[in-house]
């Protein structure tokens, strides 16, 4: 196992951003396969130097985490798998999701955190695992804790030099573990985790720059005309010249840090359509074109965050499901969950139907065949909508080319690096 160059004077370079060993063959890689997660930096270093995008995936359950690490070996991509703040109260048994309280979060995070290294034990795949969005010290705590990786904090919503402070705490708090650390500079329109905003601030790509600078933070969400959630507008365009002056000014100030697309689903009309032909009413639902993506990841966006195709693939299938099999309506395992899934047709969050099998989601625990079914749904909905991406976003048969780094030595090269 390599360990990077030491930094240059006065820039950051030698962080790991080149992976500096040669990658022979396959099986080569198979020797040195990780029985553990990587950090996250590790993952975004090779989609930088290979100018692809690394596709960033919301997990709400223990089958979609499954789902997710074997869709990601089956084509030999290395994994992004995030858990939100609302992710992780929710897998801690938390109903009110939106506004769990921390203990929830922690026990959820542990949860989160165990079934990713349960099923990417020995995985021939690096694995990072992310928290999404963010939003306090002891959040991030929880998630050091339970084994995450990487950990977001989204101070955007918060006054510049505010943001700086909060984000230069959790690098302080998070490098020494060796975990990696993205902020967030700008403001996406729609729902930010818990804060709407109904307009957005585009990034400066100079403060942008400064921020990296200021806070030490590996990667950084930008905000450049995506948005959160299925109500994207139809045929939007992404600013993507604001993705390319960031990119550039960082070159410039030699910034050894990443680039993250949020609210970049892709919102299959297939999805939408079966959804709504099954007594859904989903209104001007449209996603990110993906050749956009695909432009964006060539121009230095390293990480694509994915979360609202998922959800609309679990629903569509089903309701597929129990259309396909009516009997199953009246079960006693899951006839509940198809009631609360009918409840509100505007809803496509699984996490709003599933109170019933709240033990299968969370643990994994799968008492009869008719849970069973609802977790195939679950899992190929994850399936489904992650593969097309990993191919399209190009990660696809790239996961030899990701360093495999423990998060202990990436802690030494920060300690090295003195960020
Ligand atoms: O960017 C937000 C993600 O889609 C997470 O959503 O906070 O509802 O889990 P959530
Ligand atoms: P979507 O709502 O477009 O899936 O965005 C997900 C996201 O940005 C997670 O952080
Ligand atoms: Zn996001």
């Amino acid at each position: 196992m390599k360990v990077g160059n030491p930094r240059t004077s006065g820039s950051w370079q030698g962080l790991g951003r080149s992976p500096n060993r040669s990658f022979c063959s396959w099986n080569k890689f198979a020797d040195e396969v990780n029985d553990m997660l990587v950090p996250m930096r590790a993952i975004l270093a090779a989609a930088d130097k290979y100018r692809y995008g690394q596709g960033a995936f919301n997990m709400n359950s223990v089958g979609q985490i499954e789902a997710a690490v074997r869709i990601h070996e089956l084509l030999h991509s290395g994994a992004i798998l995030q858990g939100a703040e609302a992710s992780n109260a929710f897998m801690g048994g938390e109903l009110d999701f939106m506004h769990g309280t921390i203990e929830a979060k922690k026990v959820g995070a542990k949860r989160i955190g165990d079934a990713v290294k349960r099923y990417g034990e020995n995985s021939p795949v690096p694995i990072a695992l992310h928290l999404d969005h963010g939003k306090s010290i002891e959040s991030v705590k929880a998630c050091i804790d339970g084994g995450y990786t990487s950990v977001m904090i989204d101070g955007s919503s918060l006054p510049y030099e505010q943001n700086v402070e909060l984000t230069r705490e959790v690098v302080k708090l998070a490098h020494p573990y060796g975990v990696t650390v993205e902020g967030e500079l700008g403001v996406l329109a729609g729902v930010e985790d818990h804060v709407f905003s109904a307009t957005s601030t585009y990034t400066n790509p100079m403060q942008a720059v400064d921020f990296f600078k200021k806070t030490g933070c590996d990667a950084l969400a930008i905000s450049y005309g995506t948005c959160h959630g299925a109500n994207k507008g139809k045929d939007t365009k992404i600013r993507r010249e604001i993705a390319i002056a960031t990119k550039e000014c960082m070159l410039h100030e030699g910034i050894d840090g990443y680039l993250v697309s949020h609210g970049s689903s892709t919102v299959p009309q297939e999805y939408v359509q079966g959804i709504n032909a099954l007594g859904g009413q989903l209104e001007n639902a449209f996603g990110i074109d993906v050749a956009q993506l695909v432009d964006v990841a060539r121009c230095g966006i390293n990480k694509i965050n994915v979360d609202t195709d998922i959800r609309l693939a679990c629903t569509r299938n089903l309701l597929e499901l129990f259309e396909k099999e009516p009997e199953l309506r009246e079960s006693a395992s899951i006839g509940q969950l198809y009631k609360d899934l009918k409840k509100n047709p505007k809803n496509f969050d699984p996490r709003n139907y599933v109170a019933s099998i709240m033990d299968t989601i969370t643990l994994g625990v799968v008492p009869d065949a008719h849970v069973q079914k609802v977790v195939d749904c679950m899992k190929d909905g994850v399936t489904e909508s992650i593969a097309p991406l990993l191919v399209q976003f190009g990660s696809y048969r790239k996961s030899h080319l990701i360093e495999v780094v423990t998060c202990e030595q990436m802690a030494e090269r920060y300690k090295k690096a003195g960020i």
